[in-house]
């Protein structure tokens, strides 16, 4: 045995040396290369442009570009990059950037939706995915995962994060980082991630996106900081600054971010790079009275690289001069960019095979990947007298505008995706019922009504109705911000008229964000939810209508009655005042109402309190029960584990797979604590009938957070856990910590 044990001592050692003496060995590459370089060369590092091109290749030639953005054309690529390899002095190859969001050229569902799955396995299969498929067309970096924590659904970014919850945050983040970095960052398929945008953009103001937001320190350290921090911890090369301004800090000046937390507390080692032009829009922010005051403030705050401003490359030199800028400081932002070159491998091969997407893209196990995550997003929100799965329909009528929407299925930045190799649900359908198909609507804002006595009299001739409404692509995503959230156009008015059919009605929704449906479900028997759903959707819904899979999702965000009710989020504080069930609305406020003869509390007198469905709320095609939950310790010290045991059945005549999840509340703080924190989830599989005993378990650590002295502590005290299928559901189990 200690022969044995020697030998594994021994590899731990030669693993970590070999790990050790790999980073020293960059260094010292990184550190030779920037001995040998002027002034003007290290500037040309942190410049990065857009497109390809005879302005790339003459820069690169120059030594004044340190990457590109935005070209994934190989041969185009290989030029920029013979420029710099082989015409510019020194031979640094530039790294080539691109938003491979959700997929390259197989499109996986939108952010928003594969972190519905609540499956991070699939979730980092499917970001591997996307980086074979993007490093084969010559990208090395994608600016992708976004991790903003998004209350807000009028934020039209909602649709590119993971939604409201800091521990599902940090789950899909840290996936999407092993996925697209893999094992080995210069292995050919590796490819940089970026988490993005450092930091608090999706609290902006009314949703409204690039707006203020005013976040306290505390509440960035408790809610918006930690899936950054994990996906450093998991290796993460660079990171991106945010566009909005933090108590009037814009990030991409704020050394309290960049330097303070990222580099002192954090240890991060890899390359800060700004969003598009946000060092430039510090002069509009009124943070720089003009670019070379703010390529100064960026530089000094210790942004690395710079995308879009020019600001870099026009003023550095003269900011050095002056003294306003140390040279020191451009050696750190080289050094990073270029350990980054080096770690990805690219002085070793600059170069890309321009037959190599060929051989990848759309590979059948891609997509075969982007079905099976189009399956798991799907969220069931109802299913009246269980209309789905339609497996006896053999006629069915498809309506509607999104029925057969291959480009807006693909959803927001899915720039590479073909549209031509999208399969709509009108064509998976097709496959598998009698379809008669009257769109109804020619596009999701369509408000002409024109065709409705056409899909009236088709309902009549089918069996059932699968009515296909959304959004188009165009309506989520970076700067479309919504004032309303209801469905666009004349959706609900078709969706009420294939209701008079009394045919039983399928609604599926493909969408970039949740969408204020309440009126919509009253005139259906079944809504399937599904965030614009990528390539394969189209199979993906085919088979959860007709049964052969069965949903799974959970909502990431909250869906609201009525977008005033916006910011709504589950984990949210108490107040002093909380809706308590009791309160008047509008329609019972008889007349000459005494003033205070409502009830005083946090409510509106026309939407009520609640949501419509609350974070993690999901149905499947059978129940599911939760039975002898019992805690091992209910006193607890803080170095112990909490365990907690239940029994899982499926209680329903289907196999399905049910969401398990562990949410905890800390009832007393130093400062109020929200009334549950998502702490564990687990996707468990049961047959018809099953069931499993399940066992979780949460360190107590876990439960620690920013205190009132902005200490990370446990706080001793009252606790409660409960294990549920949603964040609304559930018996609370107390605990107590001393
Ligand atoms: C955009 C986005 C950012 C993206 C970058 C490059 O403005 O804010 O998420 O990665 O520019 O396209």
């Amino acid at each position: 045995m200690k022969k044995l044990q020697l030998l594994a001592v021994g590899s731990l050692l030669a693993l970590c040396l070999a790990g050790c003496s790999e980073k020293d060995e960059i260094d010292r590459k990184v550190d030779e290369l920037l001995s040998k370089m002027t002034l003007r060369e290290k500037i040309g590092q942190m410049h990065q442009v857009s497109g390809a091109g005879t302005h790339a290749e003459e820069a690169a030639a120059k030594g004044e570009v340190g990457s590109i953005l935005n070209c994934v054309d190989p041969a185009e690529i290989n030029a920029v990059q013979r420029a710099a390899v082989e015409q510019s002095r020194l031979g640094i190859p530039v790294i080539v950037g691109r938003d491979v969001i959700h997929g390259f050229r197989t499109i996986f569902p939108i952010p928003l939706g594969l972190a519905a799955t609540f499956d991070p396995e699939l979730v980092e299969q499917g970001a591997r995915v996307a980086a074979i498929e993007a490093t084969a067309s010559g990208v090395h970096w994608t600016f992708s995962p976004m991790l903003d924590i998004a209350r807000d659904s009028r934020w039209g970014r909602v649709a590119e994060g993971s939604g409201e919850d800091p521990y599902l945050d940090t789950q899909m983040g840290v996936a999407m980082v092993r996925g697209y970095q893999g094992d080995d960052f210069a292995d050919p398929t590796s490819m940089a991630a970026c988490i993005k945008h450092f930091v608090g953009y999706g609290a902006a103001e009314g949703g409204r996106d690039y707006n203020s937001t005013m976040i306290s320190e505390r509440s960035l350290r408790n809610t918006y900081f930690p899936a950054f921090k994990a996906c450093v911890d998991a290796g993460a090369l660079t990171l991106m600054t945010s566009f909005n301004e933090i108590d009037g800090i814009p990030s991409t000046g704020n050394d309290f971010l960049l330097k303070d937390v990222l580099r002192q507390e954090w240890g991060f080692d890899g390359m800060v790079v700004t969003d598009w032009n946000s060092s430039g829009e510090m002069v509009a922010h009124g943070f720089a009275k003009d670019l070379k005051h703010a390529t100064e403030l960026s530089v000094n705050a210790g942004v690395d690289m710079d995308m879009m401003s020019f600001g870099y490359i026009s003023y550095i030199e003269e900011l050095v001069k002056e003294g306003k800028i140390k040279e020191e400081t451009i050696d750190n932002a080289v050094r990073n960019i270029l350990k980054l070159k080096f770690r990805l491998g690219l002085f070793d091969n600059p170069y890309v095979d321009v037959d190599a997407s060929a051989r990848v893209d759309y590979a059948p196990e891609h997509l075969a990947a982007a079905k099976q995550s189009a399956v798991e997003s799907a969220i069931l929100l109802q299913n009246d007298n269980d209309v789905l799965p339609l497996d006896k329909a053999r006629t069915i009528l498809v309506t509607g505008p999104m029925a057969d929407a291959p480009y807006d299925q693909l959803g927001t930045w899915a720039f590479d995706g073909q549209s031509e190799h999208t399969v709509t649900p009108l064509q998976a359908l097709r496959e598998c019922y009698e379809v008669i198909y009257e769109p109804g609507l020619a596009y999701s804002r369509d408000r002409d009504t024109k065709d409705f006595a056409k899909v009236r009299a088709a309902a009549q001739r089918a069996d059932a109705a699968v009515v296909f409404v959304g959004e188009e692509a165009i309506l989520s995503g970076e700067a479309h911000s919504l004032s309303s959230l209801n469905l666009q156009g004349a959706q609900s008015e078709l969706i009420a008229e294939v209701r008079k059919s009394g045919k039983p009605v399928v609604v599926v929704v493909i969408a970039g964000r949740p969408l204020t449906i309440e009126r919509d479900l009253a005139n259906c028997d079944a809504m399937l939810y599904a965030f614009h759903p990528g390539t394969m959707g189209g199979e993906a819904l085919a088979d959860l209508i007709k049964g052969k899979a069965v949903p799974s999702g959970k909502s990431p965000m909250t869906f609201l009655r009525d977008a005033g009710q916006a910011p709504f989020y589950y984990n949210h504080n108490n107040t002093g005042r909380p809706c308590n069930g009791t309160e008047t609305l509008l329609e019972d406020i008889p007349m000459k109402a005494g003033q205070t003869s409502l009830g005083c509390t946090s409510y509106y007198l026309d939407s009520g309190y609640g949501p419509l469905f609350p974070f993690g709320y999901g149905l499947s095609y059978t129940t599911f029960e939760y039975g002898n939950i019992t805690l091992e310790k209910t006193a607890l010290g803080k170095d112990d584990t909490i365990v907690v045991e239940f029994d899982l059945s499926n209680t329903g005549k289907r196999d399905g797979v049910e969401v398990v999840q562990l949410y905890t509340r800390d009832l007393v703080g130093s400062v109020v604590r929200p009334v549950k924190e998502l702490r564990r989830f687990e996707r468990v599989a049961l047959a018809a009938g099953e069931t499993k005993h399940i066992r979780m378990e949460l360190p107590v650590a876990e439960l620690a957070f920013w205190n009132r002295d902005m200490q990370y502590v446990v706080e001793p005290g009252d606790f409660q856990l409960w294990v549920a299928g949603d964040s609304a559901s559930g018996e609370a189990y107390p605990f107590s910590v001393e």
